[in-house]
């Protein structure tokens, strides 16, 4: 490696130890001239399919038009199927790509299990699937059983990529993403708090379990998906609805520096289209960067990732 390399790797790293830089826009602006990135090339992902989950708004959206502008044909979903395939009309505007919107609210496993079968019935492969769909819930409420956060998060996505998986080419140019969140580094793999109940909730650290625990499914599936590209990622801090309705305080004072929708959904493209991006499985990125899994707190035993796999294929077996 070269000099001119070393020190571009020094201060891409350097980026990450206080946290707020890296996290911001500043960070990935500076990555991006500091690495000259591009975009993927129009037409690069002709005839390959994607779906990404919480596509309607925010970093889903932003991800689905990257990937529809390198001329993938897209899945959208959102919980109202009217404004799924309306953003989907506006995204296939505005690409020239085919876009389809589906609907199907993810905190329910049997609409989970629904979404599988309806994209089963409509297509004969998938090329990239992005488990995107994500809210951070003030109170606690049980769906199919289970709190909420850890329905949409964690078992809709297993049983959406365990459906699908026989539509997943085993090829490098296959992936599938986990949009995690840096909020996963304040808790390690736990799978009996994943099952906890109303007592104590608090919706920031339910969503913080859910984020590490998709960390894990992305070792876990890397592992049982070999050929393809498993990655778990997270966007940085950025500029959405989502931010906006969870951490109305955080958001207002961090506005100036929050990525714009673009920016949180680049490494997203990245991760879906790269060829660098399809020759590594199992690991979590930021910023076209695999990153540290931990900080100050473990990640959690490989024995509490197969207890989860374990939890979550009993519980989705039912749907
Ligand atoms: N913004 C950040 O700083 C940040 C940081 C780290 C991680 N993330 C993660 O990034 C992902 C996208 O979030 P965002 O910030 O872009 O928020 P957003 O703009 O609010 O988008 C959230 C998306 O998820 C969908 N969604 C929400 N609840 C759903 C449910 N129950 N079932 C199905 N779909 C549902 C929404 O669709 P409908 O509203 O149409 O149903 C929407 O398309 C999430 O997983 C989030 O945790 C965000």
């Amino acid at each position: 490696m070269s000099s001119f390399q070393s020190t571009k790797r020094v201060i891409d790293a350097a980026l990450e130890i206080p946290i707020v830089p890296g996290w911001t826009n500043l960070g990935y602006r500076i990555r991006r001239n500091l690495w000259a990135w591009g975009d993927p090339a129009s037409g690069s992902m002709s005839g390959s399919w994607a779906l990404v989950t919480g596509g309607t708004s925010g970093i889903g959206r932003a991800g689905a038009e990257g990937l529809a502008r390198a001329g993938a044909g897209v899945v959208i979903t959102g919980r109202d199927p009217e404004r799924a395939q309306a953003v989907a009309g506006e995204i296939a505007r505005a690409t020239g790509s085919e876009v389809i919107g589906l609907g199907a609210d993810l905190s329910h496993l049997d609409q989970a299990a629904g979404l599988a079968k309806e994209f089963m019935g409509r297509l004969d492969h998938v090329d990239v699937v992005v488990h995107n769909a994500g809210a951070m819930f003030a109170g606690y409420e049980e769906h199919d059983g289970i709190e909420r956060t850890q329905v949409l998060h964690v078992l809709s996505p297993f049983l959406l990529t365990r459906r699908l998986s026989p539509l997943i080419p085993n090829s490098t140019r296959s992936r599938v993403v986990f949009m995690s969140s840096g909020g996963m580094y304040s808790h390690g793999l736990d799978v009996a708090k994943l099952q906890a109940g109303p007592a104590g909730y608090r919706g920031a650290t339910a969503y913080s379990r859910a984020k590490r625990a998709q960390v894990a499914l992305a070792h876990r599936f890397a592992e049982r998906l070999p050929g393809r590209a498993v990655h778990a990622m997270h966007p940085g801090w950025v500029d959405t609805p989502a931010l906006h309705e969870s951490l109305p305080r955080f958001e207002k004072t961090l506005r100036p520096l929050l990525r714009r929708p673009e920016e949180g959904a680049d490494t997203l493209i990245w991760l879906a289209t790269a060829a660098a991006a399809g020759t590594t499985s199992g690991l979590f990125w930021l910023d076209r960067r695999p990153r540290r899994e931990a900080m100050v707190i473990g990640a959690g035993s490989r024995a509490e990732e197969e207890a989860l796999w374990d939890w979550c294929e009993r519980i989705t077996s039912a749907y």
